[in-house]
Parts: C-alpha cells; structure tokens; sequence
C-alpha cells in the first residue's frame, strides 16, 4: 500500500467513469519524482451524473488539479470559470486546475500531446506534410487545432458521419487559415491516397470493426498512429504494419499530454522519454502474464 501523503503535499487525481485502468497515477508520480516535487496522484471514480458534486468533493479536500478523462470531458470545460484558447478550441477540457479565487482554470492538452509525440516521440516534423484523420469525434476535434498548428500542408478529415467532420472543420476554418493549412473534409472511400501521417482517432475497433480506409492513404514509409494503445490499437497496427507504414500506438500521445498538463499543475516541463520506456515496458509485462495466464486455462 502506498503511504498517506503529508497534509502539505499537493493533491492531484484523474477523475472519470471508468477510471479504474487510468495509467494517469503512474506516469504523474514517475514525473514528480523526476521532477524532485512531490505530489500526491489518485484515481477518482465520479458517478456519472455528480461529475461537478465529486471535483468539489476533492477541491475540498485538498485537491489542486484534476485530469479529466471519459465521459468528462465536455462538462470540464462548461463548468469552469478560465478556458485556454486551445481549450475552446478543442470543446473539451482534460485538465482542470484550481485557480483561487476565480474556480477553475480548464485546458486542453490532448492535442499538443499527439503532436509532441508524431515529432519529438516519432521523429517526423509536420511542416509541409500531408496528415489524415480519420474521425471526428471528441478525441479528434482535440487533435484537430494543435495538428494545425504544426503547420502540415493539408489536413483531411474522414469520418462515417460526414456532418460531424464538417462541424469540427468548420470550427477550425479561421485556425486553419491563419495558418494557411488546407482543411478538407472528406468520406473514408474517398479520403485520398499517400497521406504522410494518418492518425486514427476513430473508436471503430472499441466497436470490432476493421480499419475503415484502404491501404492506398498511406505513403511509403508514412506514420500511421492509433490513439489508443492496447488490445484497442492491435487492429489498426496491424493494418499498417502489414502495408510496410511505422505503426505506433496512443501510448507517446498520453505520456505527452500528461507531461504538458505536469507543466501546467506544476509550472515544470518533466522528460517523458524514460517515463514513455517504463509505461511500454510495464504493459509489454502485463501483456506477457496475461498471454501466459491465457495459456495455462487452454484445456490439455
Ligand atoms: P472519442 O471521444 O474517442 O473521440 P466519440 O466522440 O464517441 O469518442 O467519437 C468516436 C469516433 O469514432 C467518431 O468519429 C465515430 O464516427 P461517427 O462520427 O460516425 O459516429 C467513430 N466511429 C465509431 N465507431 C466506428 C466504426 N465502427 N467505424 C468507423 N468509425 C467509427
């Protein structure tokens, strides 16, 4: 069991409904002790319809930030008193910090997250590059703004429900201008071919369903990254392993947007690298027993 933290040190939790399998404590507390801060991490099942009685709960007992995960994310941002721009842009909070006497301070750093990871994690530098994202929903409309940023050449948004990528595109238009990206919004048979870097930000295989563009988006040597990471990304990097793209997982995603919302509960910038190394580690040795454990129930 984990001792109980000094009264004076600094709460912190992520907050959700499920929570249970949050590697959020794991990576926070790698990077305090990185960091020399110490801090107190927890995992905060809210109910799912006390999301703001239980982020009182913890403010009250000490709690200084939250990390906001499923199915939070939008009540987050309309609840809190600050937004960052990236946050209004995004329409979803995954981080909340107290922010006396105002309340709370929302922000977004999912976004910033992936794109840390595609350039720093992965090594490839976005500018000029030609990126597909396939879906549009919450997790993809957190993507959309920081990927932007990162000034590709084009951005092409494919998703089933084509209303719902025109709604995320159209919210982005002046973004995109600003930065003279090329925003289109296309359908999954249409999307286009040769894409520098595809990112999949669809829930599809949560679904069992396959990857829903053809092998023909990917460019020669192209990133093809799932958000997820897991039994949840094995289809989609299978998929692109097979058609010869560098397959990688949500796994640099999350230790990325979990170091930037580190900087903004603790105003320090912690290195992900060996915390990303250990994760990877960790879940390749879960993943083993597991196979193991699989194995011994087969009938003999
Ligand atoms: P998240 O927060 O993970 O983004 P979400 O907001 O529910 O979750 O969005 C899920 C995304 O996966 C959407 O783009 C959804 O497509 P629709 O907009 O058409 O609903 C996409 N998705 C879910 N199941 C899918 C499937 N079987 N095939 C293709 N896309 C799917």
């Amino acid at each position: 069991m984990k001792p109980m933290p000094d009264k004076d040190t600094p709460r912190y939790a992520v907050l959700g409904n499920p929570v249970a399998h949050s590697r959020s404590p794991f990576i926070h507390e790698a990077f305090a002790r990185q960091c020399g801060l110490p801090i107190s991490y927890e995992r905060v099942l809210s109910p799912l319809d006390a999301f703001e009685a239980t982020l009182q709960a913890f403010a009250a007992a000490g709690g200084r930030g939250v990390n906001i995960t499923v199915p939070f994310k939008f009540q987050a941002l309309a609840m809190a008193s600050r937004r960052t721009p990236r946050a209004v842009l995004a329409g979803a909070a995954n981080v909340l910090k107290l922010d006396e006497p105002d309340g709370w301070l929302a922000d977004n750093t999912d976004g910033v997250g992936l794109v840390r990871d595609i350039e720093a994690g992965a090594g490839v530098a976005l500018a000029g590059r030609r990126v597909l994202l396939l879906g549009a929903g919450g997790a993809a409309a957190g993507a959309l703004g920081p990927l932007i940023a990162a000034r590709p050449a084009e951005i092409v948004l494919a998703n089933r429900t084509r209303p719902n990528a025109e709604a995320i595109a159209a919210a982005h238009a002046a973004w995109a201008d600003r930065h003279r990206v090329t925003l289109a919004v296309r359908g999954f048979d249409d999307a286009g071919e040769a894409f520098d870097v595809v990112v999949n930000a669809t829930s599809s295989s949560l679904a069992g369903a396959g990857v829903p563009v053809g092998a023909r988006v990917l460019a020669r040597g192209a990133l093809a990254l799932d958000m997820m990471y897991g039994a949840a990304a094995a289809t989609f990097l299978r998929w692109a392993e097979a058609a010869g793209a560098r397959a990688r997982d949500g796994l640099g995603m999350l230790v990325e947007q979990a170091a930037e919302a580190f900087f903004v509960f603790r105003g320090v910038m912690p290195h992900s690298r060996p915390v990303l190394a250990t994760l990877q580690a960790q879940i390749e040795a879960e993943a083993a027993v597991a196979g193991a454990a699989a194995t011994d129930i087969t009938p003999k």
